[in-house]
């Protein structure tokens, strides 16, 4: 796990949104696993910007967002599909047959959820996904005791999402569905390449769980830490409960120059 502390989340972000459109000009057609939630909001105008002033292309890149609350629609403004929609799709040329959001209406979750693992599958598997962290851990929703092994299933979101996730509903916890359909953590591990980004100090202890915890599914997310090519973008809020800050930044200002840009 590559773990860069950026001084805040704008340049968190812009390292980010560089390493995405890196992979989109070297394979025009990548996979790409994409996340919800405030924490991709920069990457996202980021892409959009190189996209209508660098020409970034991404009318071959296919994409398969992480997560979808159930018994929301398309049109519901908090839905995901919403969420994608308005903060990234309307903006940049992703072709809408090359767009996959979990479907939070389907009538059969089981076998829509075992479609979209196939579907991953024929486009050839995820290049690139990007992950943003609960502050319980979770990545997608997968939430804590996820089996490390899941794959796109239902889960049902812990009172610590459902309170975080408030905030997007106009505060009403109510509000908040409490079913899901989400990639699991085998399905998320399966992507050749993680980027994760995690602001704020709210994040700091799940960050710090992810990092140099154990690895345990009661932080799904430290399952990333068998992941061979993670890394991990956060400002230095989210990093003030590791302990090897100092590691950290080390490692960065010394890279070798072939690995700056990898
Ligand atoms: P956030 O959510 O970006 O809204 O903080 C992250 C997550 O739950 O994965």
């Amino acid at each position: 796990m590559e773990v860069v502390i950026t001084k805040d989340s704008l340049s968190a972000s812009a390292k980010a949104a560089d390493l995405v459109a890196k992979a989109v000009r070297s394979k025009p057609d990548s996979v790409l696993g994409l996340a919800t939630g405030g924490t991709p909001l920069e990457l996202y105008k980021r892409l959009i910007n190189m996209h209508k002033n660098e020409g970034l292309d991404f009318s071959k890149v296919k994409t398969f967002n992480l997560d979808e609350y159930i018994g929301l629609k398309p049109e519901d403004r908090q839905s995901y599909n919403y969420f994608m929609r308005e903060n990234f799709f309307s903006h940049v040329n992703i072709p809408d047959e090359n767009i996959n959001i979990p479907d939070g209406m389907t009538a059969n979750i089981p076998s829509f959820c075992k479609e979209y693992e196939e579907k991953i599958k024929r486009a050839g598997g995820i290049d690139l996904q990007i992950l943003g962290i609960g502050s319980d851990g979770h990545i997608g929703f997968n939430e804590p005791t996820s089996s490390l092994a899941s794959r796109t299933r239902i889960k049902t979101l812990t009172q610590k999402t459902v309170c975080d996730n408030a905030r997007f509903f106009g505060g009403d916890k109510s509000l908040v569905p409490l079913h899901v359909i989400t990639m699991g953590i085998g399905t998320i591990m399966d992507a050749k390449t993680i980027v994760l980004l995690a602001f704020g100090k709210n994040k700091a202890e799940a960050v710090a769980k992810m990092i140099e915890g154990p690895i345990t599914s009661m932080v799904p997310a430290s399952a990333l830490q068998f992941h061979p090519r993670t890394k991990v973008f956060i400002d230095r809020d989210a990093s003030e409960k590791l302990v090897n800050t100092s590691y950290y930044d080390w490692v960065f200002e010394r890279k070798p120059e072939w690995q700056k840009d990898i």
